[in-house]
């Protein structure tokens, strides 16, 4: 069975990272899309609201046979893929100014752990210039967001933004 992390911040899933997962779910059987606790940022959403976000939007792609598994993660991501027994780590790129970073984070993760290799694939160009920061900034700003966001994930940003008022 071919198995792969997506891992990431999600804050919070934006139709890029939807994007990624429909086109990873015809490589891997199974995508463990691991949302990293990080006690250090000050999110939008509580992990427990990104996962149910995750879980919600999921079902709305088209993503064939396989199967997916919300997790969070904490520490180095190599020592959970290892204690998942998953060995590729799956990511997109958008651009170029992608590529810097995560050349960085892949070396770095295959100098701590070399069995672990990770697979780039690249977003759909609609996506190019979509990032959970920016959709998030433009929001709070009252821009537009649709067809950057599942619907539902804005909504639930219009009710944070409504009890921060
Ligand atoms: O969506 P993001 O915020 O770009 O995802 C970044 C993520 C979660 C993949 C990265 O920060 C990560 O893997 N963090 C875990 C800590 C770690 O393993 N660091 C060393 C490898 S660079």
């Amino acid at each position: 069975m071919r198995r792969a992390i997506y891992p990431g911040s999600f804050d919070p899933i934006t139709n890029g990272h939807l994007d990624i997962i429909e086109r990873g779910s015809k490589l891997f059987d199974e995508i463990i899309i691991a949302i990293l606790y990080n006690p250090d940022k000050n999110p939008l959403f509580s992990i427990e609201e990104r996962k149910a976000l995750l879980e919600q939007v999921l079902p709305t792609i088209n993503a064939g046979n396989c199967r997916f598994i919300v997790e969070d993660f904490e520490g180095l991501l190599v020592e959970y893929a290892i204690k998942r027994r998953v060995d590729t780590i799956l990511r997109g790129i958008r651009a170029i100014s992608d590529y810097e970073y995560e050349l960085q984070m892949a070396l770095m993760n295959r100098k701590l752990e070399p069995r672990i290799e990770t697979v780039f694939l690249m977003a759909g160009e609609a996506f190019s210039y979509v990032s959970s920061r920016l959709v998030k900034q433009v929001f709070a700003l009252g821009g537009k967001i649709d067809g950057f966001v599942p619907p539902l994930v804005e909504e639930q940003m219009r009710k944070k933004l409504n009890n921060k008022f």
